[in-house]
This record gives C-alpha cells, structure tokens and sequence, in this order.
C-alpha cells in the first residue's frame, strides 16, 4: 500500500520529531500529530517556534519548513485516526505506580487507549505502529483489541522502535545506524520501510518478525545503560586507587571489540528510557522464572543508584559533614545537555539528598524552567511544595545561581559552562569554594590555579 495519509498518537519527545522528520523526507504525504493534551498542541502550533514544548537543536526549522504544508498538529484525534492509512503509536508508557508490577512493568494503558480508540473509530483498512516502547508481547494485546471489534476494517501491527536520543535526535533521525521494523504481513512493512526508503538506503532497514522487533528495544537501552553503570562502577574503584576514569575508559574503548563511546563516567544515568526499560526487561524475566537473568539487568539500576547517592554524600562529608544553611550551586538540571527534558535526571534526587540535610539550593540551567525544576522535586513527595519553594530557587543567570554558594555542583554537561569567567565565579563565592563537576567537563588544574577545591568522578 502506497500511504498518501499518517497520524501520531501522542505529540511528544519521540512523536514530534519523528513525525517532523518523516514529514520533511514525504513532501507527498500528509503528517498529522494529534494529543489529548491541548496545551501542548497549541504550543506545537506557536508562530514562535522557539516556544514549541521540545526543544531539539534542529527542530525548529524542520517544523517551520513543514507545519502548515505537510505537518500538522490537532487534538482531533478521531479525525485523524480515520482519515490516515497508517498509524503511530508514541504515547508515554511510564511505569506503573500502582497494583500488580508497581515500579517495575510499564503501564499500558494508554497505548490501550489508543487502540480502543483506533478500533472504534477506523472505517477503512490500517497500519498500525507501535513507536512507544513496549513490553515483549504487546503487539498481540493491540492485535487482540484491534481485532475483536465486530468491524470489518483490517489492522496490520508493526513494531518500529525508535532509537532517537535526545539532544541529538534530528540527527539521529536523518542518519540512522538502523531501522527496525517488526511485522508479520510483508506488505505492511515494505510500506513502512518505503516511507524511511525516503532517506534511508535500504540496507539500513531491518525487517524482522514483531517479537525481536520488540524485544531489541529493551535490549539495546539495557546493554547502553550497561556501559554506563560498568564505567560508574570502575570510576569509585579509581577513587580509592591511583587510576583516572578517563584514562581507563580511553584505554579500553581503543579495543574495537568495546568502542569508545558511552564510557563517560557521570553521576549517574537519567532520561525516560533507560531506567523504565531495565525495569520492565526484570519485570519480564521475572515473570516467566528468570530470577538469574532479571537479578543480572536489575543490578544496572541498583549502580546507578548507588553513584547518585555517592556523589551527594560525597559532597556532604567534604562540606565538612554538613551542609545545613549553606547554599549549594547545580549549574544544569535537564538529564544531558541539548534538552529541556529532565525525566529520571540525576540532579532531581541529588537535590531531594541535599535539601533533606536541609542545603539551599540554587539552580540554573539554559533550557529549564523553575516550574519544572518544583515540579520534579514535588514529585517526589519528600516535602511540602511551600517547603520546597522556599529551599530551592531558580536563576536565570549563572553568575547569580553561584554567589555567595559554598558549591557548585555540575549535574548537567552543557557546553556553555566550559566557557563561563570561573575567576568571576570564584570570587563571588564562600571560601573555600568547592567544585562537585559530576560529568567530569572542567579541567582540574585550570580550577585548581583559580583557587578551587575541584573534585570530579573517577579521579
Ligand atoms: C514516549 C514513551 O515514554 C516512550 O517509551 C516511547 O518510546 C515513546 O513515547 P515521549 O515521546 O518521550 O516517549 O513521551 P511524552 O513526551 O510523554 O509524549 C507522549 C504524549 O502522548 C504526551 O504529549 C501525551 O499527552 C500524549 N498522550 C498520552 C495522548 O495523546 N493520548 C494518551 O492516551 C496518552
Ligand atoms: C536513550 C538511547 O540512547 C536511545 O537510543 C533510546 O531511543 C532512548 O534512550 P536518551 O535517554 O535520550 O537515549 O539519551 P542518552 O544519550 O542515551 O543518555 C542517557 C543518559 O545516560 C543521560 O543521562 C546521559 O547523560 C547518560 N550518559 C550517557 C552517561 O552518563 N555516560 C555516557 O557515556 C553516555
């Protein structure tokens, strides 16, 4: 089937760029992305683009040069449904907080949503595409509701996993290592596959059958954040010994059977995915008896704890075991730089660690905002929201965010800090002025000959 018409459920960090991209590669076919959530289409739909609810270097010019001709933003969801051949599944998929699998499976029900509403509403034949990440299986959950309408429309399920990161996802988009896609009618895939044909040379485009399709997902999320917890795990053993994480991991990427990349040593892994996806691959294990398979992915997440927990600690004792009063710098708060997302990011437990040995905390980060930044920590539940304003401001300047602080602590690698006048920094602060650089970014002798107290992972 040749598709002339698509629609996206869910306008967010996965379906919007994807969609935008898809768009600008189809000038043929018509783009519709379509969310329950009106605020944020509207804010899709802003004349400024620098107001749309994303922010993705690239972005921006792709949804100009595409929103209005090809690219479009609704809340008219049954609309769209019906009037597209093909249908993307890019609903959220936390996981669950409540009854059987709490913090562990992935919830589902809003990727159960979607298909109930695509079966109500679909009068002619689709292709329907699982985008959000889901849990082995699903696709014949989707099938099983798609096909127990009493209709006589014909569903297709494919899985298409998207492997976008953030902060780089156009590029990720335009030159992809790979596209996956998972189904059992080679007609429905060869549809697909032609949309990513656009741009995508064909042997870049995998075909296999639903369940590896979705299975890859959690594993290639699972073996990244792998990496990362491994080379966390080396970095405290360098702590106690004389090693640098850098040189190590320097050393070892240069095997080409390990690689270079993903061995940057952090303060611990954040982003919607990684965490969620482990999760739901022990869940799983778990579910069918495989307690020594879902203890091995568990301890990834139980590292990454651990390193979150150490960097705070770490700056306690080294505050002279107290941080009661003092006010306490975090130049970034999003998960990485190049994003205004901060789901699962590091900084949101370590500032809930410092605030509970009762710090002040002054943020600043150049994509996020306070609103956010109260929200995250007010997720959490640790505290009163009047308890949290009150300990914890946002600045919107770097220069103010540090006077007077006791610490920074650098939770985020955005490029700009690099650049900042650290001699202005260090004599707007108390003395001794301590650095925390969780994402090793600062060179030690450099703040060191300033006069900090500089202290990184791993070294
Ligand atoms: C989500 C999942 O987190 C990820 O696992 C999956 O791979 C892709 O989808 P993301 O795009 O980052 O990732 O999520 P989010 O930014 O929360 O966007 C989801 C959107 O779906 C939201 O805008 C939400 O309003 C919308 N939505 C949710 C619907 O339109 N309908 C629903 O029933 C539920
Ligand atoms: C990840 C996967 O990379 C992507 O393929 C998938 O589709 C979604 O999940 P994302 O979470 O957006 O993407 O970002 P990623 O670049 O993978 O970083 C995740 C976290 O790991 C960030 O907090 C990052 O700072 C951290 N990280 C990454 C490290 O601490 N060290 C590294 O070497 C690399």
């Amino acid at each position: 089937m040749t598709i002339t018409k698509i629609c996206c459920i869910g306008a967010g960090y996965v379906g919007g760029p994807t969609m935008a991209v898809i768009a600008k590669k189809n000038p043929n076919i018509k783009v519709t992305i379509v969310d329950i959530n009106q605020e944020r289409i509207d804010a899709w739909n802003d004349a400024d683009v620098s107001k749309l609810p994303i922010y993705e270097p690239g972005l921006a010019e792709i949804v100009e040069e595409t929103r209005g001709k090809n690219l479009f933003f609704s809340t008219e969801i049954d609309k769209a449904i019906d009037e597209s051949e093909m249908i993307f599944i890019s609903v959220n998929t936390p996981t669950k907080t409540y009854g059987k699998g709490k913090g562990m499976a992935a919830d589902l029900k809003y990727v159960e949503l979607c298909a109930r509403n695509i079966a109500e509403v679909a009068t002619t034949d689709k292709i329907v595409v699982e985008k959000s990440t889901l849990p082995v299986r699903t696709a014949q959950a989707i099938k099983s509701i798609l096909h127990n309408t009493g209709s006589n429309v014909n569903f297709e399920i494919l899985s298409n996993p998207e492997f976008l990161a953030e902060g780089t996802a156009i590029q990720d988009l335009l030159n992809p290592d790979r596209v996956l896609i998972g189904g059992e009618s080679e007609s429905a895939i060869e549809s697909l596959a032609n949309i990513y044909g656009s741009w995508v040379s064909q042997d870049r485009i995998l075909r296999t059958n639903v369940w590896s399709s979705e299975l890859s997902k959690l594993t290639a999320n699972a073996f990244l954040a792998q990496r990362i917890s491994s080379i966390n795990a080396i970095s405290e053993l360098c702590e106690h010994t004389e090693a640098d994480v850098s040189e190590v991991a320097r050393a070892i990427g240069m095997d080409s059977r390990i690689g270079s990349k993903f061995l940057n040593a952090s303060i611990g892994f954040g982003g919607s995915c990684f965490q969620k996806d482990i999760l739901n691959l022990v869940y799983i294990a778990r579910s069918y008896g495989l307690n020594a398979v879902a203890d091995y992915w568990e301890q990834v997440i139980i590292l990454n704890d651990h390193q979150k927990r150490r960097f705070s600690d770490n700056l306690i004792s080294t505050l002279y075991n107290t941080v009661s009063g003092k006010k306490i710098a975090m130049l970034g708060w999003a998960f990485k730089k190049d994003t205004n997302d901060t789901r699962e990011s590091a900084a949101i437990y370590v500032a809930d660690h410092l605030l509970s040995e009762q710090a002040q905390i002054a943020v600043y980060d150049p994509k996020v905002s306070e609103k956010k930044t109260q929200a995250d920590l007010n997720y959490l539940n640790t505290r009163s929201e009047e308890e949290n304003k009150s300990l914890m401001t946002s600045f919107e300047d770097p220069y103010e965010a540090t006077k007077d602080a006791h610490a920074i602590a650098i939770m985020t690698e955005w490029d700009e800090f690099k650049s900042y006048d650290w001699k202005k920094i260090y004599s707007q602060m108390k003395k001794p002025a301590f650095i925390f650089d969780g994402r090793n970014i600062l060179n030690k002798d450099a703040m060191e000959s300033i006069g900090f107290e500089y202290s990184s992972i791993g070294k």
